[in-house]
C-alpha cells in the first residue's frame, strides 16, 4: 500500500504540474491574441501562433516579414502600403475571402506563384478552419 499512495503522490504532482504548464500556456495565448479571443477562438489561435507568427503580427500596422494581418478578411491583397510585396502577390487581383485564405494557406505557391511567401502549407484542413475563423475575429 504504501508504495502505491507513493505512486499516487507522485501522480498528483505531476498533475499539478501539468495543470500549472496548461495555465501558462493559455495565458501565453491570451496575452498573444489582440482584442476578445472568446472560446471557438482559442485552436485558431494556436495554429496561428505556431504557423504564422514568426511572419505576421495581427497588430495593425505592424509588419513582420510578412504584412500585418490585422483585419485581413475581406481586404484586397497586397494592400497594405507600407509593405514590400512581391509583384505576384499585388497583381493577383485576390481579395482575401476565407476560401481564399483556405487555398493560400493550403499551397502558398501554387495559389500565388512567384509569391515570397516562404510557408510550405497547412495540410490540416481542421486547422485551417479553426485559423480562417480566428482571424476573421481580428478585426
Ligand atoms: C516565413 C514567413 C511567413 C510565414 C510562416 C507565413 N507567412 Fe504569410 N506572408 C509572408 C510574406 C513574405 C508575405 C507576402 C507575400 C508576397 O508578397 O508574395 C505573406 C503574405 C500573406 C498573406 C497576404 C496578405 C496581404 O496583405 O495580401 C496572407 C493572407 C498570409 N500571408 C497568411 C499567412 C498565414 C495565415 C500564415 C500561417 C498559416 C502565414 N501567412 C505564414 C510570410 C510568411
Amino acid at each position: 500500500m504504501i508504495a502505491s499512495s507513493c505512486g499516487f503522490a507522485r501522480l498528483l504532482s505531476q498533475r499539478v504540474l501539468l495543470g500549472h504548464l496548461a495555465v501558462s500556456a493559455a495565458l501565453g495565448v491570451i496575452a498573444l491574441a489582440p482584442g476578445h479571443a472568446h472560446a471557438a477562438g482559442n485552436a485558431g489561435a494556436d495554429v496561428f501562433a505556431t504557423e504564422c507568427a514568426e511572419c505576421h503580427s495581427l497588430k495593425q500596422g505592424k509588419n513582420k516579414k510578412g504584412p500585418s494581418l490585422f483585419a485581413v478578411a475581406g481586404r484586397k491583397a497586397g494592400s497594405i502600403e507600407d509593405f514590400k510585396y512581391s509583384s505576384a502577390m499585388t497583381s493577383s487581383g485576390i481579395v482575401w475571402t476565407a476560401d481564399q485564405i483556405d487555398s493560400y494557406v493550403t499551397q502558398p505557391k501554387k495559389a500565388v506563384p512567384g509569391g515570397i511567401m516562404k510557408y510550405d502549407g497547412l495540410p490540416d484542413a481542421k486547422a485551417r478552419a479553426d485559423l480562417i475563423e480566428y482571424l476573421a475575429s481580428v478585426k
